[in-house]
């Protein structure tokens, strides 16, 4: 049995119950482009709120982070990846989470004891050392050199603000070497395995931390480093994670993987995470913002290391590495089959896109370089604009020529072309979890009265097709036939308005699948839900299918006001509307 399988059945035996992996893309959630944690589809329910399936809860997530595209190619780091997690939502805290841990690595896992040390929370002025999780891994034989108290590296908190907690860290001895008696965390033969979170406590904005109404544990397990350690491997790569599809780029390329390491990894690293993106049900496609920018940059970069190895870059290379990874993956994520033809096309066309001014582009960095200095922002904006060079590939190339790219000067021509959108400025790409403000909010609710005043306006037929939220704007899609006439907008935005002047009251029901959609609710994408699912309603002029969060009245809202209408694809067309105080 694989460590998944392992993972969910210990939790099962103990009284937890199974949820599926969510999306990669947050379904409520605009202020992060991935979710980056187990945790992260979670948070309402870290937060207080019931979750319908109770309070043990064990999963594999789906992971994506993009904040270090730099370290793939090394031994450890890779975009995708899953985590597996378990939850206690207010059930029981420190000593059964730690018990659980200990038994899952030392009887399922068969690890000695004497392979592990500990870090746990040494307490500030603000939260006590933790007294008990010290306490507990004394008990279950950790000695007392193994037990390392710190306060920096045992508060875990996903990004600024939220739910949050002192942790505590569980190491494993990776190496041949005798094992010290001492733990020293600086020595990288100790690696981090589990992350075992108390979230007792929430932070807001101003930095005041205020008890949550239940303790909560939030553990996190990383499927790939686990899997290399049992399998003795010092390589993730060489584990059998990943070990098929680098035989696979070898075959492909007719080369050794000792001699081109990196150009391999990255490539299995990049086809992996773009077949998992482009599954998935929220259905991004490789475009110039936010995660369809993200799927551009990975398909674009493995190209070229495609290029590096010598394929042919018009052979089927990436058919075939797609479909060897979806058929790895598909027991454990439907969409991969269920979307096949989809992530191929995708993978596909990218390609053929690309590769049309990948040559010219390669040519015109050589000349740039010539006189060896570095590509200036014009350079490198050129590049991207003309050849479809994202400005990592353009840093890269240069990088292996011993030269810097002007990369400052390059966002300012992009500002300037306004073609960088106002989210990856705002550092979405860095795939932090912040979380959602209270303009977000607002706008939360904003989407949800202007798809009902659309529907009044416009007619029933009108349903929303996407939305994206930042905390100074919103924009909002909808299935419609024609644009939108002066009358019809002047319309709309006056509904909404008067709406959020009669103060409705927003509530939230839970209720199963079914039944919500036998009362008429609204809703984008039915099958994305659990079972049972949260229906909003604002007094009594909307009813959708949704994860929140809402404001609780509408006349929190201020004045609503339609900046623009335009149209967003065939048959779909776009709001951008803003909120002010006036
Ligand atoms: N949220 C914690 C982490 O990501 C534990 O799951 O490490």
């Amino acid at each position: 049995m694989n460590l998944k399988d392992l993972y969910i059945d210990f939790f099962v035996s103990k009284g937890h119950r199974q949820i599926p992996s969510a999306p990669v893309v947050p379904e409520n959630d605009p202020s992060v482009l991935f979710n980056t944690a187990g945790m992260q589809p979670l948070i309402p329910y870290l937060m207080g709120e019931i979750h319908p399936y109770g309070t043990r809860l064990v999963d594999y997530q789906k992971c994506i982070r993009t904040n270090d595209l730099d370290s793939i190619g090394d031994t450890t780091h890779h975009t995708f990846f899953e985590m597996l997690g378990n939850w206690s939502l207010g059930d029981y805290f420190k000593d059964e989470s730690i018990e659980f841990s200990f038994e899952f690595l030392t009887k399922i896992l068969n690890i000695p004891v004497s392979r592990f040390a500990v870090t746990v929370f040494a307490g500030n002025e603000k939260i006590p050392f933790d007294e008990v999780s010290y306490n507990k891994w004394l008990s279950l034989g950790i000695s007392e050199s193994r037990i390392i108290k710190t306060v920096e590296d045992n508060f875990w908190i996903a990004g600024e603000t939220g739910p949050c907690g002192g942790d505590t860290e569980i190491f494993y001895f990776r190496s041949e070497d005798m094992i010290p008696e001492v733990f020293d965390s600086e020595d990288d033969r100790w690696v981090e395995i589990w992350n075992n979170v108390f979230m007792e406590y929430y932070k807001d904005s101003e930095g005041n931390v205020s008890k949550l109404s239940k303790k909560n544990v939030d553990t996190g397990m990383g499927v790939e480093r686990v899997t290399a350690i049992l399998e003795g491997v010092n390589d993730n790569y060489l584990s059998s994670v990943w070990i098929d599809v680098i035989n696979k780029i070898c075959d492909i390329s007719g080369l050794s993987y000792e001699d081109n390491l990196k150009s391999m990894r990255i490539i299995a690293d990049h086809i992996r995470t773009s077949v998992f993106i482009s599954a998935d049900k929220s259905g991004i496609k490789p475009s110039n913002t936010d995660q369809g920018y993200i799927l551009r940059r990975l398909i674009r970069r493995m190209i070229r290391h495609i290029k590096i190895l010598g394929i042919d870059i018009n052979s089927d290379w990436e058919r075939e590495l797609a479909l060897l990874i979806i058929d790895k993956y598909k027991d454990y994520y439907n969409e991969l089959e269920e979307n096949k033809q989809i992530v191929l096309d995708v993978l596909k066309n990218e390609k053929v896109k690309f590769n049309k001014t990948l040559e010219k582009g390669l040519r015109e960095f050589e000349k740039s370089v010539i006189n060896g200095n570095s590509v200036s922002g014009e350079v490198a904006f050129h590049l991207y604009d003309t050849y479809g060079f994202p400005i990592e590939l353009t840093v890269e190339l240069a990088n292996e020529r011993g030269l810097g790219v002007d990369e400052n000067g390059f966002y300012e021509m992009f500002k300037k072309h306004q073609e960088l959108s106002r989210t990856a400025s705002a550092g979405k790409f860095k795939g932090g979890l912040q979380s959602d403000g209270i303009m977000e909010t607002k706008y939360h609710t904003a989407t949800h009265l202007l798809n009902a005043a659309l529907k009044v306006v416009v007619g029933e037929e009108v349903h929303q097709k996407g939305s994206n939220i930042t905390s100074e704007r919103m924009r909002f899609d909808f299935s419609c036939d024609h644009k939108l006439t002066e009358e019809e907008k002047t319309k709309a935005e006056e509904l909404v308005n008067k709406w959020i002047n009669e103060g409705l009251i927003v509530s939230k029901t839970q209720m199963s699948k079914e039944e919500a959609i036998n009362s008429g609710a609204e809703c984008m994408f039915i099958d994305k839900y659990p079972d049972i699912v949260s229906v909003y309603c604002i007094g009594d002029v909307s009813k959708e299918l949704c994860g929140g969060p809402h404001v609780s009245n509408t006349n929190e809202l201020g004045h609503f006001h339609i900046v623009k209408e335009e149209s967003s694809s065939a048959g779909v067309r776009r709001i951008k509307a803003v909120l002010s105080d006036e």
